[in-house]
């Protein structure tokens, strides 16, 4: 993103989540958090991931900047398909991370943006997420509940786009199929949908399932590959925490009939 937004962004989440918590706490925490998100991944579905001021800068500081390159990469691939939309519904926005990346790119594009409403039932993520919107200058909203139930958009907000990046996986198994079809109806009726997961072993069978089931649509899967420069605290927390993002992988979903 040239014009800065993403620098200052990064900028205020460091400013806030350091000023409580010492570099070496993120980073114990850090290193808990992504292994929770490895191996423990029911213990994500009770909202584990942001309990504790730890997890939750770790969150903030690490994995929100990678969502967004990630997602910012991937609807830049998928753009020739894509088109303007209305109104962008982030399900499990977390933080706003990757809505903002979808959101800023079309506004570089067209001027006008659009109405971005994040959901998420975690308190915490949803002012997160607030920041997030007002850093990037993007109209948003923001709204506390269960992303499975699919909120009612308002007026003039169609064709809309509905991403969840990071979030099915953590859905109940009857939340997931629950949701499937009623994703699958918006499609039908000239909406977008883009569903981002990590690549691996963590991501569970239901994967197949959606996929077979949007490839039925018309829509698409991938896989992403992408190397990257990473943000100077991202590569200061990879290195403390034994990782390594300078490639960001993922795979997606894609659906705009
Ligand atoms: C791994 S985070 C991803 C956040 C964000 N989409 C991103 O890419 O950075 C998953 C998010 O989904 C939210 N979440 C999980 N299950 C949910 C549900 N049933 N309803 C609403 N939000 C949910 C969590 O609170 C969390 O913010």
């Amino acid at each position: 993103m040239p014009d800065g937004r993403f620098e200052s962004w990064l900028s205020s989440l460091e400013a806030r989540h350091l000023a409580d918590l010492t570099f070496p706490e993120v980073a114990r925490a850090l290193r808990a958090l992504s292994s929770a998100y490895v191996e423990r991944r029911q213990k994500l579905a009770d909202g584990a991931a942001f309990s504790g001021a730890g997890k939750r800068a770790a969150f903030a500081l690490f994995y929100a900047p990678l969502h967004f390159l990630l997602v910012e990469r991937i609807v830049r691939q998928l753009q020739p398909v894509a088109r303007p939309v209305a109104a962008l519904v982030d399900l499990g926005c977390g933080t706003g991370a990757a809505s903002a990346a979808w959101a800023a790119s079309q506004v570089d594009a067209e001027a006008v943006g659009p109405l971005v409403i994040g959901v998420d039932r975690n308190a915490w993520a949803l002012t997160e997420a607030a920041g997030t919107y007002r850093t990037f200058g993007i109209d948003a909203r923001v709204r506390r509940g269960d992303a499975s139930a699919l909120i009612d958009l308002p007026p003039r907000s169609r064709p809309a786009a509905w991403l969840a990046a990071f979030t099915i996986n953590e859905l109940t198994d009857a939340d997931r199929e629950a949701l499937l079809p009623r994703l699958l109806t918006r499609a039908c009726e000239g909406d977008a949908i883009l569903i981002v997961e990590p690549i691996g072993r963590v991501v569970g069978r239901w994967w197949t399932v959606w996929r077979s089931e949007f490839e039925r649509a018309g829509g698409r899967a991938d896989e992403w590959r992408f190397p990257i420069d990473r943000p100077s605290m991202v590569a200061k927390l990879d290195a403390a925490a034994g990782l390594d993002h300078r490639e960001i992988t993922g795979r997606s979903l894609w659906i705009a009939l």
